[in-house]
């Protein structure tokens, strides 16, 4: 199965930085050994055609978009559609991450509504969700977290649900305010999780405060087949680290099973 590695620059890089990274992340994946990983990176908006002209085609990282509008064109100043990611180069489009839902008032039904539209252009959508430390302490994980995936996926065909991905991302363990989660506290999200959607989407991700030192962990929770991350991937190196982790952590798990 495949398993997805990836990380959003959010707003961070200039486009010479998104260039410089990417050439430096081709070069260490030559003769790197990655198995069934399959690595992701999302540039700032601005960086995407510039990051598309150095991956060139290369079928190896998969590059993506932080956000898309739901509409394909019109008067909507300052977004930027899902025809205008592709057509910068991006094949992959996150959806409905924390920050956007707490600064920018994305919604369950304009997050929705995006889904749709990165599946009806035939990209993949990376459908972010996750729970507040207060639900947390209510008990409230699981079934936040399920409802929120439920609402944004509601409608959609077996066909379409089988090119999504889910990263679950809890908010208190996301960013340098962030607590990191102990691999335990996941295992009940995630298994609601897999019970809800694992069988009918591409991947269920996760993403908080993911670091070299906790990555394997992460990746050995049930259900989880990939991570999504931020700061600790913001340097190409770092990144490299993370994905000869993952595939270390891989076939660690084939041999022993
Ligand atoms: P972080 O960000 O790895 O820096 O905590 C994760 C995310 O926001 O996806």
């Amino acid at each position: 199965m495949t398993v997805w590695i990836g990380t959003s620059w959010k707003m961070n890089k200039t486009v010479s930085e998104a260039q410089r990274y990417t050439r430096t992340l081709l070069a260490g994946l030559d003769g790197r050994e990655l198995g069934t990983v399959q690595p992701f990176i999302i540039p700032p908006a601005t960086a995407l055609s510039a990051v598309a002209g150095i991956l060139a085609g290369d079928r190896r990282v998969l590059l993506g978009a932080q956000n898309a509008h739901w509409e394909d064109d019109g008067a909507w100043t300052g977004e930027v559609s899902v025809p205008q990611v592709a057509d910068a180069g991006a094949r992959l489009v996150e959806i409905g991450h924390s920050e956007r839902r707490e600064h920018f008032g994305e919604n369950d039904e304009t997050v929705r509504l995006k889904v749709a539209a990165v599946l009806r252009h035939g990209l993949t959508p990376l459908l972010c969700i996750g729970e507040s430390a207060e639900v947390k302490d209510a008990g409230r994980s699981p079934e936040f977290i399920v409802g929120q995936a439920s609402r944004a996926l509601e409608g959609l065909s077996g066909e379409e649900l089988a090119r999504v991905l889910i990263a679950y991302e809890p908010v208190w363990a996301i960013g340098a305010a962030g607590r990191p989660a102990g691999p335990r506290e996941l295992a009940e999200p995630f298994s609601a999780l897999a019970d809800s959607w694992g069988h009918r989407v591409a991947g269920l991700l996760y993403g908080g405060s993911v670091a070299p030192e906790n990555a394997a962990a992460l990746l050995e929770i049930p259900h989880v087949n990939g991570l999504f991350i931020g700061r600790a991937a913001w340097q190409a190196q770092g990144y490299l680290t993370l994905l000869d982790i993952a595939a270390n952590t891989i076939n660690q798990e084939l041999r022993t099973s």
